[in-house]
């Protein structure tokens, strides 16, 4: 059987099993095409964190990494989250344990903790706000003048301080897909496609970010291409990306700062995966109660901001 039809039969599949257990499917911009495709709603972090609180359904498939899942868990607790391959982690948020957080803690005593929501629930658990890509300025700047450690992602904190002039302490978490896009990758694509504007993550390195004309959240991307006036624009953070951003804009031009920008986590869901984890309903994803009290409370203040 072709590629195409073997899709075709696995689409069918998903959608009528879908159907008879009432579930959603919420897909990150990452998600392969054909993932993305089936989704009730795709989105960025932060989307998809309001999508979660919001359905009601009973079962939700999330596709995209073990942390986001956990956060519809969080925000959804009636709903039965699946996830298609329980292997889908986050490097970044494996790079902080609760454990490590409350010991660096005490080595700061008053300061206030900003939890980017690549993390685990645990870690949301003894934070004081959560944030995404989307957020993060509006975030920290909602914390006046406090003292504020920003977990686990270096990069992001640093771009948060450079943006609004202020200190952090910053947790050594990284992305190893975005840390491999290199400046040198935007300046190439630029004298290829001379008038492009670069939009890059802020996960990107600093050195990134500086040679990038607008740094955006991967939803922020989709809404600046759509108004841009650029015809043609270079993208710097996951290829994902890229499918949403064609589909949607048809005259338009996008290229990939780097074709080697790829998260190997994201793309372990497959349809195969989509229509096994509703077959078997699971594997599911849940947090434990005490924990998702107070994680849930961490998420929601960066929701009502
Ligand atoms: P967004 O919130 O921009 O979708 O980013 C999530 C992520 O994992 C980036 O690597
Ligand atoms: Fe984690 Fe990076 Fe993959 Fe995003 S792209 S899920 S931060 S490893």
């Amino acid at each position: 059987m072709s590629h195409d039809n073997t899709n075709k039969e696995l689409i069918a599949n998903i959608l009528r099993l879908k159907e008879k257990r009432k579930a959603v499917i919420l897909a990150h911009n990452y998600q392969r095409a054909e993932v993305q495709d089936i989704g009730d709603f795709v989105g960025d972090s932060l989307d998809l964190s309001r999508k979660a609180a919001e359905v009601k359904a009973p079962v939700i498939v999330f596709c995209g990494v073990h942390f986001m899942a956990e956060t519809a868990s969080i925000l959804s607790p009636d709903s039965l989250v699946l996830l298609p391959d329980a292997g889908s982690g986050c490097p970044m948020a494996d790079m902080i344990t609760v454990e490590q957080l409350i010991a660096r803690k005490k080595e700061i005593p008053g300061a206030r903790v900003v939890c980017y929501v690549n993390s685990p629930a645990a870690v949301k658990a003894e934070s004081d706000i959560c944030c995404t890509s989307a957020n993060a300025v509006n975030v920290v700047r909602s914390m006046g003048d406090d003292r504020i450690l920003f977990i686990p992602d270096q990069y992001l904190g640093r771009y948060v301080c450079t943006v609004i002039k202020r200190d952090m302490y910053l947790w050594p978490g990284y992305c190893p897909t975005h840390v491999g896009i290199k400046a040198q990758d935007i300046i190439d694509q630029k004298k290829k496609h001379p008038g492009a504007v670069a939009l890059a993550h802020p996960e990107c390195r600093p050195e990134v970010t500086a040679v990038a004309d607008e740094v955006l959240s991967t939803g922020g991307m989709l809404r600046y291409a759509h108004t841009a006036q650029a015809d043609i624009m270079i993208i710097a953070t996951e290829i994902g990306i890229l499918h949403r951003l064609k589909k949607e804009n048809p005259g338009k031009t996008f290229v990939p700062a780097t074709g080697k920008a790829i998260c190997p986590n994201m793309k372990k869901i497959t349809l195969e995966k989509v229509l096994r984890a509703l077959e078997e309903m699971k594997p599911e994803v849940s947090v434990p109660a005490d924990v998702r009290e107070r994680a849930m409370s961490a998420v929601n203040k960066m929701l009502a901001l």
